[in-house]
């Protein structure tokens, strides 16, 4: 007992220390990149998880190469049977809405709850466009803050050329919101804005969840852990500041967040939407900004909003207010 006691205390103590011989480790939670479930998975077969759905890479970067899964809106599900990647490329210029998602840490873009949202917004008729980021999934490379937002940068620029003119659209979920509006930044500093973003269960900085988070609570009031933390991240180069970022963005912008979330709590996704609707007024703009919340007893937490119902007409009148 008293060994059990002394080997449980040994291990509490030593976590602030092997974080501080090893700041990397934070990054490696944060990304999670190295959990790849589903494990038995063929990312080059999509068919097995979603149908219409072609996989292809683009190098982003000498040496980086993304794994990329594009899934057709329904007015295009019959013709592509047998279909190669050059016919996918092609039917993106449909004027259609293109949808790039970004997913969360950890696992790939074959991961259950959005494999499940790709079919919704697939089925409401726009494509999806699902990467891993760098270190993610089959994609190589290192993840890291500034390259999962240079990924996400190339890959917007490259539906762009292909799309004609129809709306391309960032959907983030949970980390991916933070690199949404990272990229939405870089597109608004290369002089034109994102057309539409939507933030699913998000943050205001990557450290508040962290700091939130029930395993770090354990630690918080020793003096120091706060401030141990906030430099690994910083040396770690890891911010993922949407609440910065939304001071100056001004696109269209949709949050969606549930007030049973454990991960990112629902405040953070609040205080997102009036940080945005402060920015539309300062910008003097009418572009819509909205926030749909879910209460508590639908259970809907942080990773299953696609479980309502009601989502494809959210979305489809949120696009439609874009167009007016
Ligand atoms: C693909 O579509 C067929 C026919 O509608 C259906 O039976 C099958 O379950 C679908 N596959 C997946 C992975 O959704
Ligand atoms: C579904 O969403 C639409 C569009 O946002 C809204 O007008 C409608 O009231 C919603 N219906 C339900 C049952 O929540």
């Amino acid at each position: 007992m008293k060994r059990a006691v002394l080997f449980l205390i040994t291990v509490y103590a030593s976590v602030p220390v092997i974080l501080y011989l090893f700041p990397w480790i934070l990054g490696h939670i944060i990304f999670a990149h190295f959990l790849r479930f589903p494990y038995f998975l063929d990312l080059g077969r999509p068919e097995d998880v979603l149908n219409h759905t072609c996989n292809f890479y683009l190098n982003t970067e000498d040496g980086v190469s993304v794994g990329v899964w594009h899934t057709l809106p329904a007015s295009q599900w019959e013709d592509a049977p047998g279909k190669g990647p050059e016919w996918y490329r092609e039917t993106l210029g449909d004027g259609r809405p293109v949808f790039i998602y970004l997913h969360g840490n950890g696992a790939t873009r074959a991961m259950n709850h959005r494999v499940e949202l790709v079919k919704i917004l697939s089925a409401a008729g726009y494509h999806v466009l699902s990467l891993d980021y760098r270190g993610f999934g089959d994609s190589t490379g290192e993840p890291s803050e500034a390259g999962m937002t240079s990924d996400t940068l190339y890959l917007y620029h490259w539906v762009k050329k292909q799309s004609r003119g129809g709306p391309v659209c960032l959907w983030g979920h949970s980390l991916g919101t933070g690199v949404a509006t990272n990229t939405a930044v870089k597109v608004q500093e290369q002089g034109s804005v994102v057309d539409a973003l939507i933030l699913e269960a998000p943050f205001t900085t990557i450290g508040e969840v962290v700091a939130n988070h029930p395993v770090t609570k354990m630690y918080m009031f020793l003096p120091g852990f706060e401030s141990l933390l906030w430099s690994i991240l910083e040396k770690n180069n890891i911010v993922f500041a949407n609440d910065k970022n939304l001071k100056t963005l001004t696109s269209p912008l949709l949050v969606l967040h549930s007030k049973d979330d454990d991960i990112v709590p629902y405040n953070m996704g609040l205080k997102l939407y009036q940080i945005s609707l402060q920015t539309k007024k300062e910008y003097n703009t009418d572009v819509p900004v909205e926030m749909i919340s879910y209460s508590a007893n639908l259970g809907f937490s942080h990773n299953s909003i696609y479980l309502d119902p009601n989502l494809s007409n959210v979305i489809g009148k949120f696009l439609q207010n874009l167009r007016q």
